[in-house]
């Protein structure tokens, strides 16, 4: 990354979530392009969203954000890389040969306190629901259904709505994995950002974390060594993390304890 005087020339990536990270605020997302425009120079760039890859990249183009090297969509289920012609095929053979939605569907659909969100956010390896408030109890009951259908699963949920279930292992975190040892990235050179709970396996893979300062509280409570919550919201938020974490870089080197590498759980 340009600007980061001593270890430059190392590869690096940052892998950034959208809704409520880089886009909310577009004031603060064109200063992300600047700085981009000025920092970014020589490093990979990812997007990881919750949406489906043909709404990310509509948002990305309406908020003229810089072209990424490759896109995450469906919460890590789906990776595409520039120029984005057809996902990775590995990836998905990689981890859910025998996956079907329509199991998920015979375990949770009727469960009450579940709804399920639009066809539009249905993707064949993520099943997605609105959980509004959802209390513990209704997400154990989740996760108990799933295991008496024989069903690895990840549950995600966010902002207190968004309750998604997908493959075991096919998360953003390992997504961003995926592409560090593909691209040869050391994960001390991969710096995450993201603001709810679809983020949360981004901050368990040895990478440098960014929280934004408008976090959803499953992410602001987030205390590690490894992950730095900005006071900034948004892109503002994303950029504040990268100046802290690039100047820390060369200030402190070998001081960031890493803990916890690939220590994600489904709940
Ligand atoms: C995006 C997706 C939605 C998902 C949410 C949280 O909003 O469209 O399906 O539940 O992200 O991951
Ligand atoms: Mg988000």
């Amino acid at each position: 990354m340009a600007g980061r005087s001593a270890s430059a020339q190392r590869p690096a990536m940052v892998v950034s979530d959208l809704d409520g990270t880089l886009l909310g605020d577009q004031f603060a997302t064109d200063r992300f392009r600047q700085w981009w425009r000025l920092h970014g120079v020589s490093c990979r760039l990812v997007y990881a969203t919750g949406r489906h890859y043909t709404s990310a990249a509509a948002s990305i183009r309406d908020a003229d954000l810089p072209a990424p090297d490759a896109i995450v969509s469906d919460v890590g289920t789906e990776i595409r890389l520039a120029p984005f012609a057809e996902p990775i095929a590995e990836w998905a053979e990689n981890w859910w040969g025998n996956w079907s939605t329509d199991s998920i569907h015979h375990a949770l659909d009727a469960l009450s306190g579940l709804e399920l969100q639009p066809p539009e956010c249905q993707s064949p390896y993520k099943k997605s629901y609105f959980a509004y408030q959802a209390t513990g109890k209704l997400l154990e009951q989740v996760r108990r259904r799933l295991v008496l259908h024989g069903i690895s699963a990840e549950i995600l949920y966010s902002s207190n709505r968004d309750l998604d279930v997908i493959p075991f292992g096919a998360n953003k975190g390992a997504a961003a994995a995926y592409l560090a040892t593909r691209w040869r990235v050391p994960r001390s050179s991969v710096f995450v950002a993201g603001d709810s709970g679809n983020d949360r396996s981004l901050f368990l893979k040895g990478f440098r974390g960014i929280v934004v300062g408008n976090a959803q509280p499953e992410l602001a409570r987030l205390c590690r060594p490894d992950v730095y919550q900005s006071e900034a919201s948004f892109a503002d938020g994303v950029i504040e993390g990268l100046n802290f974490w690039l100047h820390r870089g060369t200030q402190c080197r070998g001081e960031v304890v890493t803990t916890g590498v690939d220590e994600d759980r489904p709940i």
